[in-house]
């Protein structure tokens, strides 16, 4: 008789933003009049940029011509990408990292989600809390985190590093040693950031224990002031413990398009295993690559056109981070984020719950947002709003928020 992986019985719930999708159409079709504004899932809702399209168009074109056709992308994603990617995101910025350190994928929920496989099963994880929850749900179902407290809401196995207002929601360094290290920045869920010599700190923490930086540097674009990096490897000493997952998914509106990249230093190693070869094998053995129109499509980001297109859609969502931000203050909210972040944190009022938040914006608001505590404990009391929503929406939400 055939056996599950009894891990995944082990998982509370639903993945955190199923839950809330199925909350939320329970209550539209219960009010089917209602017209809900959705600033919960950082879902992007700008169109893409016109530079993007034309590449789409032109390598769809392409793939109708005999001659032009592509099968099979390479494993590890095309050199035409992973060069500009190379050249843009990381030489230009001073950032020693080479083409064929870039692994071209799908997206960086999957990476996030994929690259604890290379690691032994009896490694400790060290991740934020609150933080976003594909970290700790893959680390459950690889058995990597022990048994689950329901009464805190925490993993055994887990080290939990909380990310409070009196630390400034970032990380110290934990009383436990771990193994690996997830830091996400700028911060989702948060909205906050690190500064150039925090992340120095941790990457000589890191090296220093012998653990592994997994940095997730998704909603990097979002940053607007000077001394937050961009990269981890702007800070001396990352090539040996750091791998960064990167997304097209918030810089240029890739959610539905998918496409993404992860970096692994070709010097990081444990003893004599380079992990650039283990990640090269999991995906030549796992993984047919991102399609070519897709990759295509990604090499627009990069283009002059692109650049600056794209540097204008940030900017849109970022007015709605404004609008979000400056909406609540009024309210009489404490807000953090949302300076070099599309996510805004406002602690909820009074002794109300995160998931009681919920149900009051929804029920009298209409508006959806996502609780914090669902993103770990430390994050009851919090709400996020995401300003990936169209500005009209955006700004009809807060006015609705300051009328309640
Ligand atoms: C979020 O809302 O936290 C993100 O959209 C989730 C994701 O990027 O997968």
């Amino acid at each position: 008789m055939f056996k599950v992986n009894e891990n995944y019985l082990k998982l509370p719930g639903s993945y955190l933003f199923s839950t809330i999708g199925k909350k939320v159409a329970a209550y539209q079709a219960a009010h089917p009049d209602t017209e809900i504004i959705r600033l919960g899932i950082g879902d992007v809702t700008q169109p893409l940029a016109p530079a993007i399209i034309e590449s789409l168009h032109r390598a769809v074109e392409e793939m109708g011509q005999a001659e032009t056709f592509r099968g099979y992308a390479p494993d590890l994603g095309y050199a035409f990408l992973r060069e500009a990617i190379a050249r843009n995101d990381y030489q230009d910025r001073g950032a020693e990292i080479g083409a064929d350190e870039i692994f071209i994928s799908d997206g960086a929920k999957s990476d996030s989600g994929n690259i604890q496989e290379i690691f032994s099963t009896d490694n400790r994880i060290a991740v934020c809390d609150p933080v976003y929850p594909v970290y700790v749900d893959s680390n459950v179902m690889a058995g990597r985190t022990g048994v689950y407290d329901p009464a805190r809401e925490t993993w055994s196995d887990v080290i939990y590093m909380p990310c409070t207002a009196e630390n400034g929601f970032s990380p110290e360094f934990p009383a436990e040693t771990p193994d690996l290290i997830y830091l996400c920045f700028p911060n989702n869920p948060t909205g906050s950031v690190i500064t150039r010599e925090r992340l120095q700190e941790w990457v000589d923490y890191a090296n220093k224990i012998g653990a592994v930086i997994i940095y997730d540097a998704a909603y990097e674009a979002y940053i607007s002031e000077e001394n937050v990096p961009h990269t981890i490897y702007e800070c001396g000493g990352a090539r040996t413990c750091a791998i960064e997952l990167k997304s097209f998914s918030k810089n240029a509106g890739f959610t539905g398009v998918r496409l993404s990249y992860t970096v692994i230093p070709k010097e990081l190693k444990c003893g004599d295993t380079a992990l650039h070869s283990l990640w090269a094998r999991r995906h030549g053995t796992k993984y047919n690559g991102a399609p070519y129109i897709i990759q295509r499509a990604g090499e627009a980001v990069y283009s002059p056109e692109g650049k600056a297109q794209l540097k204008e859609q940030v900017a849109y969502y970022m007015k709605n981070a404004r609008v979000i931000c400056q909406g609540l203050k009024e309210a009489g909210y404490t807000v953090s984020g949302g300076v070099n972040a599309p996510y805004i944190w406002l602690k909820t009022p009074g002794s109300m719950t995160s998931w009681e938040f919920f149900d009051y914006l929804l029920e009298k608001a209409h508006v959806v947002g996502t609780p914090g505590s669902g993103f770990g404990p430390s994050g009851e009391g919090y709400f996020r709003l995401t300003a990936f929503g169209s500005y009209e929406n955006t700004v009809a939400a807060l006015e609705r928020i300051k009328r309640l």
